[in-house]
Protein backbone atom coordinates (compact mmCIF):
# COMPACT_ATOMS: atom_id res chain seq x y z
CA UNK A 1 0.00 0.00 0.00
CA UNK A 2 2.14 3.00 -1.04
CA UNK A 3 0.17 6.43 0.21
CA UNK A 4 1.43 9.41 1.16
CA UNK A 5 -0.67 12.96 2.12
CA UNK A 6 0.48 16.06 1.08
CA UNK A 7 -0.94 19.53 2.45
CA UNK A 8 -2.19 21.65 0.09
CA UNK A 9 0.56 24.69 0.24
CA UNK A 10 -2.28 27.50 -0.73
CA UNK A 11 -3.67 28.16 2.77
CA UNK A 12 -6.76 25.31 2.35
CA UNK A 13 -5.89 22.42 5.17
CA UNK A 14 -9.56 21.80 5.61
CA UNK A 15 -9.07 18.09 5.00
CA UNK A 16 -6.38 17.19 6.69
CA UNK A 17 -8.87 14.62 8.63
CA UNK A 18 -8.25 12.27 5.62
CA UNK A 19 -6.05 9.60 7.41
CA UNK A 20 -2.17 10.18 5.48
CA UNK A 21 -2.60 6.14 4.97
CA UNK A 22 -5.70 5.82 3.09
CA UNK A 23 -5.02 9.16 0.37
CA UNK A 24 -2.91 11.74 -0.59
CA UNK A 25 -4.13 14.52 -1.84
CA UNK A 26 -2.86 17.35 -4.26
CA UNK A 27 -4.75 20.12 -5.79
CA UNK A 28 -6.43 19.49 -8.55
CA UNK A 29 -8.07 20.56 -11.49
CA UNK A 30 -11.54 22.40 -11.23
CA UNK A 31 -14.08 23.53 -12.30
CA UNK A 32 -17.90 24.95 -11.27
CA UNK A 33 -19.55 26.97 -9.56
CA UNK A 34 -17.94 29.05 -7.12
CA UNK A 35 -16.15 25.91 -5.88
CA UNK A 36 -12.79 25.09 -4.30
CA UNK A 37 -11.58 21.71 -5.42
CA UNK A 38 -9.37 19.08 -4.58
CA UNK A 39 -7.85 16.30 -6.22
CA UNK A 40 -7.62 13.36 -4.16
CA UNK A 41 -5.88 9.78 -4.90
CA UNK A 42 -6.20 6.84 -3.08
CA UNK A 43 -3.58 5.00 -4.14
CA UNK A 44 -4.44 1.37 -3.77
CA UNK A 45 -1.99 -0.96 -4.72
CA UNK A 46 -3.32 -4.86 -5.40
CA UNK A 47 -1.16 -7.69 -5.32
CA UNK A 48 -1.39 -7.64 -8.87
CA UNK A 49 0.55 -5.48 -11.35
CA UNK A 50 -2.72 -3.47 -11.39
CA UNK A 51 -2.24 0.56 -9.78
CA UNK A 52 -5.34 1.62 -9.39
CA UNK A 53 -5.24 5.12 -8.60
CA UNK A 54 -8.37 7.65 -8.03
CA UNK A 55 -8.44 11.04 -9.13
CA UNK A 56 -10.82 12.94 -7.99
CA UNK A 57 -12.10 16.73 -7.32
CA UNK A 58 -13.60 17.50 -4.11
CA UNK A 59 -15.41 20.94 -3.70
CA UNK A 60 -15.61 23.26 -0.88
CA UNK A 61 -17.17 26.74 -0.71
CA UNK A 62 -14.65 29.17 -2.52
CA UNK A 63 -13.83 32.64 -1.52
CA UNK A 64 -13.97 35.05 -4.90
CA UNK A 65 -14.17 34.43 -8.24
CA UNK A 66 -12.94 36.38 -10.74
CA UNK A 67 -15.47 37.91 -13.65
CA UNK A 68 -14.86 37.30 -17.49
CA UNK A 69 -12.53 39.92 -18.79
CA UNK A 70 -11.14 38.10 -21.88
CA UNK A 71 -10.99 39.49 -24.82
CA UNK A 72 -11.97 37.61 -28.08
CA UNK A 73 -9.39 36.96 -30.68
CA UNK A 74 -11.97 35.16 -32.76
CA UNK A 75 -12.92 36.85 -36.40
CA UNK A 76 -16.19 36.78 -36.87
CA UNK A 77 -16.89 38.28 -40.68
CA UNK A 78 -20.63 39.29 -39.65
CA UNK A 79 -23.06 39.99 -36.60
CA UNK A 80 -24.47 36.81 -37.56
CA UNK A 81 -23.33 34.54 -35.11
CA UNK A 82 -24.07 31.59 -37.07
CA UNK A 83 -21.46 33.27 -40.09
CA UNK A 84 -18.08 32.81 -38.61
CA UNK A 85 -15.21 31.86 -39.91
CA UNK A 86 -13.71 28.30 -39.63
CA UNK A 87 -9.76 27.95 -38.38
CA UNK A 88 -8.69 25.31 -40.86
CA UNK A 89 -6.13 24.31 -37.18
CA UNK A 90 -9.58 23.08 -36.23
CA UNK A 91 -10.70 19.54 -36.58
CA UNK A 92 -13.75 17.80 -35.05
CA UNK A 93 -11.63 15.20 -33.40
CA UNK A 94 -13.20 15.30 -30.30
CA UNK A 95 -15.85 13.11 -28.24
CA UNK A 96 -16.36 15.79 -25.80
CA UNK A 97 -15.03 18.72 -23.97
CA UNK A 98 -15.33 19.82 -20.82
CA UNK A 99 -16.29 23.32 -20.07
CA UNK A 100 -17.47 26.09 -18.26
CA UNK A 101 -18.14 29.92 -19.45
CA UNK A 102 -15.37 32.14 -18.25
CA UNK A 103 -17.24 34.35 -15.53
CA UNK A 104 -19.75 31.22 -14.15
CA UNK A 105 -18.56 31.54 -10.39
CA UNK A 106 -20.77 33.12 -7.81
CA UNK A 107 -21.16 35.71 -6.51
CA UNK A 108 -19.30 37.84 -9.23
CA UNK A 109 -20.65 35.62 -12.41
CA UNK A 110 -19.89 38.20 -15.13
CA UNK A 111 -19.90 36.01 -18.02
CA UNK A 112 -21.70 36.94 -20.98
CA UNK A 113 -23.46 35.69 -24.43
CA UNK A 114 -21.28 36.94 -26.32
CA UNK A 115 -18.03 35.35 -25.10
CA UNK A 116 -20.41 32.22 -24.93
CA UNK A 117 -20.99 32.52 -28.78
CA UNK A 118 -17.26 32.60 -29.47
CA UNK A 119 -16.33 29.62 -27.34
CA UNK A 120 -19.25 28.03 -29.18
CA UNK A 121 -18.05 28.91 -32.50
CA UNK A 122 -14.53 27.49 -31.25
CA UNK A 123 -15.63 24.33 -29.63
CA UNK A 124 -17.99 23.22 -32.53
CA UNK A 125 -15.08 23.15 -34.71
CA UNK A 126 -13.95 20.55 -32.30
CA UNK A 127 -16.67 18.27 -31.12
CA UNK A 128 -20.45 17.85 -31.31
CA UNK A 129 -20.21 17.76 -27.01
CA UNK A 130 -20.06 19.76 -24.74
CA UNK A 131 -20.34 19.28 -20.66
CA UNK A 132 -20.85 21.76 -18.17
CA UNK A 133 -20.18 21.46 -14.55
CA UNK A 134 -22.85 23.85 -12.71
CA UNK A 135 -25.69 25.52 -13.58
CA UNK A 136 -25.01 28.94 -11.14
CA UNK A 137 -24.80 32.45 -13.41
CA UNK A 138 -27.69 31.67 -16.32
CA UNK A 139 -24.65 29.21 -17.71
CA UNK A 140 -27.54 26.72 -19.02
CA UNK A 141 -29.38 29.50 -20.79
CA UNK A 142 -26.19 30.78 -22.24
CA UNK A 143 -24.80 27.73 -23.97
CA UNK A 144 -27.92 26.97 -25.19
CA UNK A 145 -29.06 30.60 -26.57
CA UNK A 146 -25.14 30.41 -28.38
CA UNK A 147 -25.87 26.78 -29.47
CA UNK A 148 -29.34 28.45 -31.13
CA UNK A 149 -27.82 31.53 -32.51
CA UNK A 150 -24.10 29.82 -33.77
CA UNK A 151 -26.97 27.07 -35.26
CA UNK A 152 -24.47 24.56 -34.64
CA UNK A 153 -24.53 20.80 -34.29
CA UNK A 154 -24.08 20.77 -30.65
CA UNK A 155 -25.43 19.24 -27.73
CA UNK A 156 -24.79 19.88 -24.19
CA UNK A 157 -24.52 17.75 -20.89
CA UNK A 158 -25.96 19.99 -18.14
CA UNK A 159 -25.23 19.83 -14.70
CA UNK A 160 -26.24 20.83 -10.88
CA UNK A 161 -23.24 20.89 -8.84
CA UNK A 162 -24.96 20.39 -4.75
CA UNK A 163 -23.01 20.74 -1.67
CA UNK A 164 -23.73 18.51 1.03
CA UNK A 165 -23.28 20.53 3.76
CA UNK A 166 -25.96 23.66 2.81
CA UNK A 167 -29.80 22.09 3.06
CA UNK A 168 -29.71 21.75 -0.68
CA UNK A 169 -29.42 25.25 -1.20
CA UNK A 170 -27.24 25.17 -4.20
CA UNK A 171 -29.05 22.53 -5.69
CA UNK A 172 -32.17 24.01 -5.54
CA UNK A 173 -31.09 27.18 -6.93
CA UNK A 174 -29.16 25.18 -9.86
CA UNK A 175 -32.31 22.91 -10.03
CA UNK A 176 -34.77 26.01 -11.17
CA UNK A 177 -31.85 27.77 -13.65
CA UNK A 178 -31.68 23.98 -15.34
CA UNK A 179 -35.86 23.42 -15.49
CA UNK A 180 -36.05 27.25 -16.66
CA UNK A 181 -33.84 26.82 -19.37
CA UNK A 182 -35.51 23.66 -20.58
CA UNK A 183 -38.76 25.48 -20.62
CA UNK A 184 -37.09 28.04 -22.90
CA UNK A 185 -34.84 26.14 -25.21
CA UNK A 186 -36.45 22.66 -25.33
CA UNK A 187 -34.70 19.55 -25.26
CA UNK A 188 -33.13 19.40 -28.86
CA UNK A 189 -29.48 20.16 -27.51
CA UNK A 190 -29.44 19.15 -24.55
CA UNK A 191 -27.80 15.47 -23.84
CA UNK A 192 -28.71 14.68 -20.35
CA UNK A 193 -28.87 16.09 -16.63
CA UNK A 194 -25.28 15.46 -14.86
CA UNK A 195 -26.35 15.72 -10.77
CA UNK A 196 -23.29 15.48 -8.59
CA UNK A 197 -19.49 16.68 -9.24
CA UNK A 198 -17.25 14.90 -6.71
CA UNK A 199 -20.14 14.97 -4.20
CA UNK A 200 -19.03 11.42 -2.79
CA UNK A 201 -15.32 11.99 -2.77
CA UNK A 202 -16.15 15.47 -0.88
CA UNK A 203 -18.48 14.10 0.97
CA UNK A 204 -16.03 10.94 2.41
CA UNK A 205 -13.25 14.01 2.31
CA UNK A 206 -15.50 16.33 4.77
CA UNK A 207 -15.92 13.47 7.14
CA UNK A 208 -12.92 11.92 7.06
CA UNK A 209 -13.61 8.33 5.51
CA UNK A 210 -12.59 7.42 2.56
CA UNK A 211 -14.87 3.97 1.18
CA UNK A 212 -17.24 5.32 -1.19
CA UNK A 213 -19.00 2.37 -0.34
CA UNK A 214 -18.57 2.49 3.04
CA UNK A 215 -21.59 3.44 5.87
CA UNK A 216 -20.56 7.43 5.32
CA UNK A 217 -20.26 6.85 1.36
CA UNK A 218 -23.66 5.51 1.49
CA UNK A 219 -24.98 8.73 3.90
CA UNK A 220 -23.71 10.58 1.37
CA UNK A 221 -25.10 8.93 -1.08
CA UNK A 222 -28.79 9.07 0.23
CA UNK A 223 -28.19 12.75 0.42
CA UNK A 224 -27.29 12.51 -3.71
CA UNK A 225 -29.38 10.34 -4.50
CA UNK A 226 -32.64 12.71 -3.13
CA UNK A 227 -30.62 15.43 -5.51
CA UNK A 228 -31.19 12.80 -8.65
CA UNK A 229 -35.20 11.83 -7.95
CA UNK A 230 -35.74 15.53 -7.38
CA UNK A 231 -34.46 16.38 -10.76
CA UNK A 232 -35.86 13.44 -12.50
CA UNK A 233 -38.96 14.15 -10.70
CA UNK A 234 -38.88 18.30 -12.13
CA UNK A 235 -38.12 16.16 -15.70
CA UNK A 236 -41.25 14.42 -15.41
CA UNK A 237 -43.24 17.13 -14.78
CA UNK A 238 -41.87 18.80 -17.52
CA UNK A 239 -42.98 16.55 -19.46
CA UNK A 240 -39.32 15.62 -20.76
CA UNK A 241 -37.20 12.34 -21.31
CA UNK A 242 -33.64 13.04 -20.44
CA UNK A 243 -30.77 10.83 -19.15
CA UNK A 244 -29.75 11.80 -15.71
CA UNK A 245 -26.34 11.14 -14.46
CA UNK A 246 -23.72 11.85 -11.94
CA UNK A 247 -19.93 12.63 -12.15
CA UNK A 248 -17.25 11.44 -9.52
CA UNK A 249 -13.81 10.43 -9.30
CA UNK A 250 -12.70 7.39 -11.07
CA UNK A 251 -12.86 5.46 -8.24
CA UNK A 252 -15.29 7.45 -5.94
CA UNK A 253 -18.45 5.81 -7.31
CA UNK A 254 -20.80 4.57 -4.63
CA UNK A 255 -23.05 1.60 -6.06
CA UNK A 256 -26.16 2.60 -4.88
CA UNK A 257 -25.77 6.26 -6.60
CA UNK A 258 -24.70 4.54 -9.83
CA UNK A 259 -27.37 2.04 -9.55
CA UNK A 260 -29.81 5.01 -9.89
CA UNK A 261 -28.66 6.69 -12.82
CA UNK A 262 -28.49 6.67 -16.27
CA UNK A 263 -25.02 7.44 -16.69
CA UNK A 264 -21.66 7.81 -14.56
CA UNK A 265 -18.91 10.67 -15.44
CA UNK A 266 -15.19 9.56 -14.62
CA UNK A 267 -12.41 11.91 -14.11
CA UNK A 268 -9.27 10.26 -14.76
CA UNK A 269 -6.33 12.03 -15.09
CA UNK A 270 -3.18 10.53 -15.91
CA UNK A 271 -1.19 13.79 -14.22
CA UNK A 272 -2.68 13.48 -10.96
CA UNK A 273 -1.72 10.05 -10.35
CA UNK A 274 2.05 10.94 -11.04
CA UNK A 275 1.78 8.61 -14.92
CA UNK A 276 4.83 9.47 -17.02
CA UNK A 277 3.59 11.11 -20.50
CA UNK A 278 4.53 8.08 -22.63
CA UNK A 279 2.20 5.86 -20.42
CA UNK A 280 -0.49 8.40 -19.63
CA UNK A 281 -3.11 7.45 -22.94
CA UNK A 282 -2.95 3.55 -21.87
CA UNK A 283 -3.14 4.15 -18.34
CA UNK A 284 -6.18 6.49 -18.90
CA UNK A 285 -7.69 3.62 -20.77
CA UNK A 286 -7.03 0.68 -18.44
CA UNK A 287 -7.87 2.70 -15.51
CA UNK A 288 -11.12 3.90 -16.83
CA UNK A 289 -12.07 0.19 -17.48
CA UNK A 290 -10.77 -1.61 -14.75
CA UNK A 291 -12.43 0.64 -12.56
CA UNK A 292 -15.67 2.24 -13.91
CA UNK A 293 -16.58 0.62 -17.42
CA UNK A 294 -16.11 -2.98 -15.22
CA UNK A 295 -17.79 -1.87 -12.07
CA UNK A 296 -21.23 -0.34 -14.41
CA UNK A 297 -21.26 -3.85 -15.48
CA UNK A 298 -21.55 -5.43 -12.28
CA UNK A 299 -24.82 -3.24 -11.41
CA UNK A 300 -28.02 -4.09 -12.12
CA UNK A 301 -28.85 -1.17 -14.44
CA UNK A 302 -25.68 -1.31 -16.26
CA UNK A 303 -25.47 2.85 -16.70
CA UNK A 304 -23.55 4.07 -19.40
CA UNK A 305 -19.75 5.51 -18.81
CA UNK A 306 -18.02 8.11 -19.72
CA UNK A 307 -14.41 9.68 -18.79
CA UNK A 308 -15.49 13.03 -17.71
CA UNK A 309 -12.31 14.49 -17.56
CA UNK A 310 -8.96 13.90 -18.95
CA UNK A 311 -5.95 16.23 -19.78
CA UNK A 312 -2.39 17.09 -19.49
CA UNK A 313 -1.58 20.96 -18.24
CA UNK A 314 0.92 23.09 -19.85
CA UNK A 315 2.39 25.03 -17.32
CA UNK A 316 2.55 25.59 -13.54
CA UNK A 317 2.31 29.01 -11.55
CA UNK A 318 4.91 27.47 -9.47
CA UNK A 319 7.93 25.26 -9.62
CA UNK A 320 6.67 23.12 -7.07
CA UNK A 321 3.63 21.99 -9.00
CA UNK A 322 6.08 22.04 -12.61
CA UNK A 323 6.12 17.98 -12.34
CA UNK A 324 4.16 15.45 -11.07
CA UNK A 325 6.38 12.24 -11.10
CA UNK A 326 7.78 11.65 -13.81
CA UNK A 327 6.16 14.22 -16.30
CA UNK A 328 6.21 17.76 -16.58
CA UNK A 329 3.59 20.38 -17.09
CA UNK A 330 4.32 21.63 -20.41
CA UNK A 331 2.83 22.06 -23.89
CA UNK A 332 4.91 19.70 -25.81
CA UNK A 333 3.35 17.13 -23.08
CA UNK A 334 -0.06 18.06 -23.75
CA UNK A 335 0.33 17.45 -27.66
CA UNK A 336 1.85 14.03 -26.99
CA UNK A 337 -1.40 13.15 -25.14
CA UNK A 338 -3.19 14.35 -27.57
CA UNK A 339 -1.12 12.65 -30.46
CA UNK A 340 -2.00 9.04 -28.36
CA UNK A 341 -5.30 9.60 -26.52
CA UNK A 342 -7.80 11.24 -29.26
CA UNK A 343 -7.47 9.28 -32.25
CA UNK A 344 -7.22 5.86 -30.55
CA UNK A 345 -9.68 6.62 -27.94
CA UNK A 346 -12.02 7.16 -30.65
CA UNK A 347 -11.57 4.19 -32.74
CA UNK A 348 -11.66 2.00 -29.37
CA UNK A 349 -15.38 3.73 -28.65
CA UNK A 350 -14.20 5.46 -25.64
CA UNK A 351 -16.85 8.11 -24.53
CA UNK A 352 -14.77 11.37 -22.91
CA UNK A 353 -14.73 14.75 -22.06
CA UNK A 354 -11.47 16.39 -23.24
CA UNK A 355 -10.22 18.60 -20.25
CA UNK A 356 -10.57 21.26 -21.25
CA UNK A 357 -11.74 24.13 -23.60
CA UNK A 358 -9.30 27.15 -21.95
CA UNK A 359 -7.59 28.18 -19.19
CA UNK A 360 -9.43 29.21 -16.53
CA UNK A 361 -8.01 32.75 -15.02
CA UNK A 362 -9.81 31.99 -11.70
CA UNK A 363 -8.73 29.19 -10.86
CA UNK A 364 -5.01 30.36 -11.41
CA UNK A 365 -5.92 32.95 -8.94
CA UNK A 366 -7.63 30.93 -6.61
CA UNK A 367 -5.47 27.42 -6.23
CA UNK A 368 -2.18 28.38 -8.32
CA UNK A 369 0.17 25.28 -9.63
CA UNK A 370 -1.69 23.81 -12.69
CA UNK A 371 -4.69 24.44 -11.89
CA UNK A 372 -5.66 27.27 -14.59
CA UNK A 373 -3.13 25.59 -17.29
CA UNK A 374 -5.01 22.71 -18.42
CA UNK A 375 -6.77 24.40 -21.65
CA UNK A 376 -6.27 23.76 -25.35
CA UNK A 377 -6.77 27.72 -25.66
CA UNK A 378 -5.16 30.00 -23.63
CA UNK A 379 -7.70 32.31 -21.79
CA UNK A 380 -8.19 34.64 -24.81
CA UNK A 381 -9.51 31.97 -26.85
CA UNK A 382 -6.13 31.61 -29.38
CA UNK A 383 -5.41 27.81 -29.59
CA UNK A 384 -2.26 27.75 -27.44
CA UNK A 385 1.21 28.04 -29.37
CA UNK A 386 2.72 24.90 -30.30
CA UNK A 387 -0.55 22.33 -30.31
CA UNK A 388 -1.90 20.86 -33.66
CA UNK A 389 -5.10 19.12 -33.03
CA UNK A 390 -5.66 15.65 -34.10
CA UNK A 391 -7.37 14.87 -37.20
CA UNK A 392 -9.38 12.02 -36.87
CA UNK A 393 -12.91 13.27 -37.56
CA UNK A 394 -15.60 11.31 -35.76
CA UNK A 395 -18.10 10.19 -37.78
C1 LIG B 1 -11.30 39.08 -40.14
O1 LIG B 1 -11.36 38.24 -41.27
C2 LIG B 1 -11.44 38.99 -42.48
C3 LIG B 1 -11.62 38.02 -43.66
O2 LIG B 1 -11.54 36.69 -43.25
C4 LIG B 1 -10.18 39.85 -42.65
O3 LIG B 1 -10.26 40.58 -43.84
C5 LIG B 1 -10.05 40.77 -41.46
O4 LIG B 1 -8.83 41.49 -41.54
C6 LIG B 1 -10.08 39.99 -40.16
N1 LIG B 1 -10.09 40.91 -39.05
C7 LIG B 1 -9.36 40.74 -37.96
C8 LIG B 1 -9.53 41.75 -36.88
O5 LIG B 1 -8.59 39.81 -37.83
C1 LIG C 1 -24.38 16.04 -35.37
O1 LIG C 1 -23.54 15.35 -34.47
C2 LIG C 1 -23.94 14.03 -34.19
C3 LIG C 1 -22.97 13.46 -33.17
O2 LIG C 1 -23.07 14.15 -31.97
C4 LIG C 1 -23.93 13.22 -35.46
O3 LIG C 1 -24.41 11.93 -35.21
C5 LIG C 1 -24.81 13.88 -36.50
O4 LIG C 1 -24.69 13.19 -37.70
C6 LIG C 1 -24.40 15.32 -36.70
N1 LIG C 1 -25.35 15.96 -37.61
C7 LIG C 1 -24.97 16.68 -38.63
C8 LIG C 1 -26.06 17.32 -39.41
O5 LIG C 1 -23.79 16.82 -38.91
C1 LIG D 1 -29.94 34.05 -19.30
O1 LIG D 1 -29.45 34.00 -20.62
C2 LIG D 1 -30.45 34.09 -21.61
C3 LIG D 1 -29.77 33.91 -22.94
O2 LIG D 1 -28.87 34.91 -23.18
C4 LIG D 1 -31.20 35.41 -21.49
O3 LIG D 1 -32.22 35.46 -22.42
C5 LIG D 1 -31.75 35.56 -20.10
O4 LIG D 1 -32.30 36.83 -19.95
C6 LIG D 1 -30.66 35.37 -19.06
N1 LIG D 1 -31.24 35.35 -17.75
C7 LIG D 1 -30.71 36.02 -16.73
C8 LIG D 1 -31.44 35.93 -15.45
O5 LIG D 1 -29.70 36.69 -16.84
C1 LIG E 1 -33.88 22.88 4.77
O1 LIG E 1 -34.69 23.18 3.66
C2 LIG E 1 -36.07 22.87 3.84
C3 LIG E 1 -36.84 23.18 2.57
O2 LIG E 1 -36.05 23.09 1.44
C4 LIG E 1 -36.65 23.65 5.01
O3 LIG E 1 -37.98 23.24 5.20
C5 LIG E 1 -35.82 23.38 6.24
O4 LIG E 1 -36.28 24.22 7.27
C6 LIG E 1 -34.36 23.66 6.00
N1 LIG E 1 -33.58 23.26 7.16
C7 LIG E 1 -32.69 24.06 7.69
C8 LIG E 1 -31.97 23.51 8.88
O5 LIG E 1 -32.42 25.16 7.25
C1 LIG F 1 -33.81 29.09 -31.80
O1 LIG F 1 -33.62 29.10 -33.19
C2 LIG F 1 -34.77 28.91 -33.99
C3 LIG F 1 -34.41 29.11 -35.43
O2 LIG F 1 -33.15 28.74 -35.73
C4 LIG F 1 -35.90 29.82 -33.59
O3 LIG F 1 -37.07 29.48 -34.29
C5 LIG F 1 -36.15 29.75 -32.10
O4 LIG F 1 -37.15 30.64 -31.72
C6 LIG F 1 -34.88 30.06 -31.35
N1 LIG F 1 -35.04 30.23 -29.93
C7 LIG F 1 -35.32 29.29 -29.03
C8 LIG F 1 -35.51 29.77 -27.64
O5 LIG F 1 -35.34 28.11 -29.27
C1 LIG G 1 -35.20 7.73 -4.95
O1 LIG G 1 -36.05 7.09 -5.86
C2 LIG G 1 -36.02 5.67 -5.77
C3 LIG G 1 -36.77 5.10 -6.94
O2 LIG G 1 -37.99 5.76 -7.09
C4 LIG G 1 -36.57 5.27 -4.42
O3 LIG G 1 -36.53 3.87 -4.30
C5 LIG G 1 -35.72 5.89 -3.33
O4 LIG G 1 -36.28 5.64 -2.07
C6 LIG G 1 -35.58 7.38 -3.51
N1 LIG G 1 -34.55 7.82 -2.59
C7 LIG G 1 -34.54 9.02 -2.03
C8 LIG G 1 -33.40 9.31 -1.10
O5 LIG G 1 -35.35 9.87 -2.30
C1 LIG H 1 -17.36 0.39 -4.14
O1 LIG H 1 -16.78 1.50 -4.81
C2 LIG H 1 -15.60 1.25 -5.51
C3 LIG H 1 -15.20 2.56 -6.16
O2 LIG H 1 -16.19 3.08 -7.00
C4 LIG H 1 -15.76 0.12 -6.49
O3 LIG H 1 -14.55 -0.16 -7.13
C5 LIG H 1 -16.34 -1.10 -5.82
O4 LIG H 1 -16.54 -2.12 -6.73
C6 LIG H 1 -17.62 -0.70 -5.14
N1 LIG H 1 -18.39 -1.82 -4.63
C7 LIG H 1 -18.10 -2.54 -3.57
C8 LIG H 1 -19.11 -3.58 -3.19
O5 LIG H 1 -17.09 -2.39 -2.94
C1 LIG I 1 -7.43 1.35 -26.87
O1 LIG I 1 -7.66 0.01 -26.49
C2 LIG I 1 -6.52 -0.79 -26.33
C3 LIG I 1 -6.96 -2.16 -25.92
O2 LIG I 1 -7.89 -2.67 -26.83
C4 LIG I 1 -5.60 -0.21 -25.29
O3 LIG I 1 -4.42 -0.95 -25.20
C5 LIG I 1 -5.28 1.21 -25.63
O4 LIG I 1 -4.53 1.76 -24.59
C6 LIG I 1 -6.54 2.00 -25.84
N1 LIG I 1 -6.18 3.34 -26.22
C7 LIG I 1 -6.68 4.42 -25.66
C8 LIG I 1 -6.16 5.73 -26.16
O5 LIG I 1 -7.53 4.38 -24.79
C1 LIG J 1 3.77 11.96 -7.13
O1 LIG J 1 4.91 12.76 -7.31
C2 LIG J 1 5.09 13.75 -6.32
C3 LIG J 1 6.34 14.53 -6.66
O2 LIG J 1 6.21 15.17 -7.88
C4 LIG J 1 5.21 13.11 -4.96
O3 LIG J 1 5.26 14.14 -3.99
C5 LIG J 1 4.02 12.22 -4.70
O4 LIG J 1 4.23 11.52 -3.50
C6 LIG J 1 3.87 11.21 -5.80
N1 LIG J 1 2.67 10.44 -5.55
C7 LIG J 1 2.59 9.13 -5.77
C8 LIG J 1 1.27 8.50 -5.49
O5 LIG J 1 3.52 8.50 -6.21
C1 LIG K 1 10.87 19.09 -15.69
O1 LIG K 1 11.15 20.47 -15.49
C2 LIG K 1 12.25 20.69 -14.63
C3 LIG K 1 12.34 22.16 -14.36
O2 LIG K 1 12.01 22.91 -15.48
C4 LIG K 1 13.49 20.13 -15.30
O3 LIG K 1 14.62 20.32 -14.46
C5 LIG K 1 13.31 18.65 -15.54
O4 LIG K 1 14.40 18.14 -16.26
C6 LIG K 1 12.05 18.40 -16.34
N1 LIG K 1 11.81 16.97 -16.37
C7 LIG K 1 11.37 16.35 -17.46
C8 LIG K 1 11.10 14.89 -17.32
O5 LIG K 1 11.19 16.93 -18.51
C1 LIG L 1 -3.41 35.26 -26.14
O1 LIG L 1 -2.78 34.72 -25.00
C2 LIG L 1 -1.52 34.13 -25.25
C3 LIG L 1 -1.06 33.47 -23.95
O2 LIG L 1 -1.11 34.37 -22.89
C4 LIG L 1 -0.56 35.18 -25.76
O3 LIG L 1 0.68 34.58 -26.03
C5 LIG L 1 -1.13 35.78 -27.02
O4 LIG L 1 -0.30 36.84 -27.43
C6 LIG L 1 -2.53 36.32 -26.79
N1 LIG L 1 -3.08 36.68 -28.09
C7 LIG L 1 -3.88 37.72 -28.26
C8 LIG L 1 -4.37 37.96 -29.64
O5 LIG L 1 -4.23 38.42 -27.32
Amino acid sequence: MTAAYRDDDHGYSDHDHIAPNDAWMEKGASTSSGKKKWVVMGGVLGLAALIAIGVALGVTLSKKSSSSSSSSSSNSSSSDPSDFTKDANLHLSFYGIAYTPAGSQLPDCGNSLDDVILDIQLMSQLTTRVRLYGADCNQSALVLEAINQTKVNMTVYLANYPVSTDNNTAYDRQRDEIKAAIETYGTDHIAAVTVGNEFILDYLDLNGATDPNGSVGNEGGELLIACINDTKSMLSDLGVDLPVGTADAGSYFNDLVLEQVDYGMANVHPWFANVSINQAAGWTWEFFEDNDVKLAQSLSNTPEMFVAETGWPTESSDTADESNGPSNASVANLQTFLDTYICEANTNGTKYFFFEFFDEKWKDEEYGGVEGWWGLFNANRTLKDGITIPDCVLS
